[in-house]
């Protein structure tokens, strides 16, 4: 049999309302869409879900990554979505799809893009992970979790399958350059990229030579489109999927789990310019309220069988994440009360709202310099010409 394709494309085309979250008539607008993509024998099977105000297609299909019918049929989805979104007079409808027609492929036109092809094994445990209001970069540190920390995945350490570590490919999202990594031997140089996770961010994990799965065959990938960078401006946050596989060699399903049970911080959530608890959540509270985050994280486990994605277990709803949650929120009272001050508000190179050259222009000509200030004469506004 050949080799099945998993794919998860993403995209806001509208909020309900503002950027909170997704209408359930545009999940049922992609969802017939992509029933299309089934019959025409495109897709083999699909879930069509949402984080936050995030429309996620989650696909499986044996066409492998960047093929062009597959792309197109998401794209298709997503402007059934933006029609239904137009209709209800939805928040930002179509927002992420940055042009009407279809050129191939949806990597540069908006949306954003995890997907690996992979030769299915006896069982077969992929995990769907979904953010809103945040990064790519906020994968840095779970996927390094997973993949190289001991302390989070003893299999590193007890499975002889995994004791020779794996490698990270690592994308510099500002010059469009990639670097492999080979941990455990590189980790300090691997954490001295990905501890700066605006610029440096896992793209893939793949399996050393001698393991028992491919070389060639990812075991991660995370979504890396930058839309301040494909549209030139700001169009909306870059918020991020990724896809994982898991056990038998793998990190286990809970070793995978285990990184989100800590909130850690990650840039995003209001305006795309504020630190904050990046929070795991159920479908249910899939829901951007609060200063319209914390940002969040959805996590499904698939089990592909036969090329079928099947049911999703809906991982994050479980108790287990409570305390998780609550930290979380905690965490958000304590860096709110920062207003508009870093480290909340981001560093001025990092934010992708700011007035800072309007108001640098309105200073224009009242500034001293300091020593000199001493003798100046105090002029406010208005005592200036
Ligand atoms: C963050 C996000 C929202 C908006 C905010 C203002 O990624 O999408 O926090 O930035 O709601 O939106 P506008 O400027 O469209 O009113
Ligand atoms: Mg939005
Ligand atoms: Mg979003």
């Amino acid at each position: 049999m050949s080799k099945v394709t998993f794919s998860i494309i993403k995209a806001d085309v509208g909020g309900w309302p503002g950027h909170s979250t997704v209408h359930p008539d545009l999940i049922d607008a992609c969802a017939a869409s992509l029933d299309t993509a089934v019959e025409t024998g495109v897709i083999e099977d699909f879930l069509v879900t949402h984080v936050g105000d995030d429309i996620d297609l989650i696909m499986s299909h044996r066409r492998g990554v960047d093929n062009p019918e597959v792309h197109q049929a998401a794209y298709k989805a997503f402007l059934a979505g933006t029609a239904t979104a137009k209709k209800l007079k939805l928040y930002g409808a179509g927002q992420d799809l940055l042009s009407d027609s279809f050129a191939g492929n949806v990597r540069g036109m908006g949306p954003g893009v995890a997907e690996f092809e992979f030769t299915e094994r006896p069982s077969e445990p992929v995990i769907a992970f979904l953010m809103d209001k945040t990064e790519p970069g906020a994968f840095n540190m779970p996927i390094y979790k997973m993949f190289a920390d001991p302390w989070n995945t003893p299999g590193l350490v007890i499975d002889p399958n995994m004791n020779k570590g794996f490698i990270f490919e690592v994308w510099d999202i500002e010059t469009h350059q990639a670097i492999f990594l080979s941990c455990p031997e590189e980790m300090y140089t691997l954490l001295s990229l990905i501890g700066a996770k605006s610029k440096y961010v896992i793209k893939r994990v793949f399996p050393k030579k001698g393991h028992k799965l491919p070389h060639n065959e990812p075991v991660a990938v995370v979504s890396t489109e930058k839309l301040v960078e494909v549209a030139g401006e700001y169009v909306g946050k870059d918020d991020p999927v990724a896809a994982v596989r898991a056990q038998s060699g793998l990190p286990a399903v809970g070793e995978v789990l285990e990184p989100f049970s800590f909130p850690h911080l990650v840039s995003g959530w209001m305006r795309g310019s504020h630190n904050g608890p990046l929070m795991p959540v159920g479908l249910d509270n899939a829901n951007c309220t609060r200063f319209d985050g914390p940002p969040r994280v959805v996590g499904l486990g698939f089990n592909v069988a036969n090329g079928q994605i099947g049911e999703p277990n809906d991982l994050f709803a479980d108790i287990a994440y409570d305390n998780a949650r609550k930290q979380a929120l905690h965490v958000t009272d304590y860096m709110r009360r920062h207003g508009p001050f870093e480290p909340h508000r981001l560093s001025l190179a990092d934010m992708e709202y700011t007035t800072i050259s309007k108001v640098q222009k309105e200073l224009q000509g009242r500034w001293t310099p300091i020593d000199q200030v001493a003798r100046a004469e105090i002029r406010v506004i208005g005592e200036v010409e």
